[in-house]
């Protein structure tokens, strides 16, 4: 039996793993849940799965939980950012989930691995942010306890498996393009929020989904993979692949390429990260090859979708600078999905605080969090002047 931790156990991932979890109940175990806001929902899925400790960072909602008598007897409920990445390090957990969204994800991940507790990791950004604190080899090598959910990430890492590295040529991440495939920038200046949530072939959460219009989930998923997998810049390709069947590729130094192909599900990368090295019942109906049609590949537009250009030139540079322009990036989201930024202005706010800041060598969490903060307000202070 794995005991796992699911932090963000309400989001689009975390239900994901519940939903998992669920149907191998005789191999996994929940001793640990969080979420933020919707503290209801995962007191509901404590109660179903047995799970008696809760974490929230939101205090007005498990104030409101506490007022409403909604926490199930035998489950406590701890409150604040304390409270949530304490979860990674209960005695009792073998495995963490990292489900959260944003950097808020970092200090979870450093405990985790820092606990030597197994890190399923979904959260992209801690590995954007902390890459250089959190990954010290290959995610391959038998020490690394990085077990990457991110379908392209899991792809690949599956194509490697049994592989030598010094092999392998180059890494294919796939991108599906997003919803404003194809269109020009004049016909994105007017772009709106509901426009760039509707992904033609993932559902996923608000962040992420904005991030995947922009490609900046593309140059988020450049940077992963190169902590992820010990890789250089030069050998990380991206590809449009708008069927999204194909999740990433392998290139081989003899020009063989495996590919991971597979239903459009995350339950597939999240029950893999569960279950390696086995390898347990399908969560989902398999692809059938029979009605998949044509697949297509094109190279990815970086001039209309700058954002994956700038991602890959911060990851380039290193440092500090990916973490000041992951933080600038979620601001902007935040503002466009607000209504307060313009569509191109997303790029362009995180151009503006790349070009602001001085970069460092990275030494710590806390020099990490320092720029964050720094980056959060000067991404706020341009969009308030423009
Ligand atoms: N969704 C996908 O298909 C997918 C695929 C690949 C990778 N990822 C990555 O996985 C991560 C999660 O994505 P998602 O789409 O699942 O996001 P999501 O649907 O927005 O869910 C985020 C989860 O994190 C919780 N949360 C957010 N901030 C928190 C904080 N400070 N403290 C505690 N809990 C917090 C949310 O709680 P409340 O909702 O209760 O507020 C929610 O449970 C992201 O890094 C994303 O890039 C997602």
């Amino acid at each position: 039996m794995k005991r796992i931790v699911i932090l963000g156990c309400t989001g689009s991932i975390g239900e994901q793993t519940l939903d998992v979890v669920r149907r191998h109940s005789d191999k996994l175990q929940i001793v640990g849940l969080a979420c933020g806001k919707r503290v209801d929902v995962m007191l509901q899925a404590a109660e179903e799965l047995g799970v008696k400790v809760c974490a929230t960072n939101s205090a007005n909602a498990a104030d409101q939980a506490k007022a409403a008598g909604s926490i199930p007897e035998g489950v406590s409920l701890e409150v604040g950012d304390d409270a949530v990445s304490a979860l990674a390090v209960l005695p009792e957990a073998d495995v963490v989930v990292n489900a959260l969204v944003g950097a808020a994800g970092l200090r979870a991940s450093y405990a985790t691995l820092q606990a030597g507790k197994v890190l399923a990791l979904a959260n992209k950004e801690s590995l954007v942010v902390g890459g250089d604190l959190l990954c010290k080899a290959s995610c391959l090598e038998p020490s690394s306890l990085i077990r990457p959910i991110d379908s392209e990430h899991g792809a690949i890492f599956q194509c490697l498996l049994g592989e030598r590295f010094e092999e392998v040529e180059a890494l294919w991440v796939t991108a599906s393009g997003g919803p404003f495939r194809g269109r020009t920038r004049d016909q994105l200046a007017s772009a709106t929020p509901e426009e760039a949530l509707a992904h033609p072939t993932w559902n996923m959460g608000p962040k992420i989904t904005i991030d995947s219009s922009t490609l900046m989930n593309k140059g988020l998923e450049v940077i992963e993979a190169h902590h992820l997998f010990a890789m250089p810049y030069d050998r990380i390709r991206v590809v449009v692949q708008p069927q999204s069947a194909i999740h990433s590729m392998v290139e081989f130094s003899d020009g063989s390429v495996k590919a991971h192909l597979g239903t459009t599900d995350m339950r597939i990368p999240i029950q893999f990260a569960l279950s390696y090295p086995d390898r347990w019942d399908a969560p989902v109906a398999p692809l059938d090859f029979t009605q998949l049609g044509s697949l297509e590949f094109a190279p990815a537009d970086t001039d209309t979708f700058r954002c994956l250009a700038l991602a890959r030139a911060a990851g380039q540079e290193g440092g500090t600078l990916p973490c000041a322009m992951n933080a600038a990036n979620e601001v902007a989201v935040a503002a466009f999905l607000d209504k307060r930024l313009s569509y191109l202005g997303i790029a362009d706010c995180v151009e503006a605080v790349m070009d602001a800041h001085h970069g460092e060598t990275v030494t710590s969490i806390e020099q990490l969090l320092e720029v964050d903060a720094w980056a959060r307000r000067e991404a706020d202070n341009w969009i308030s002047w423009t």
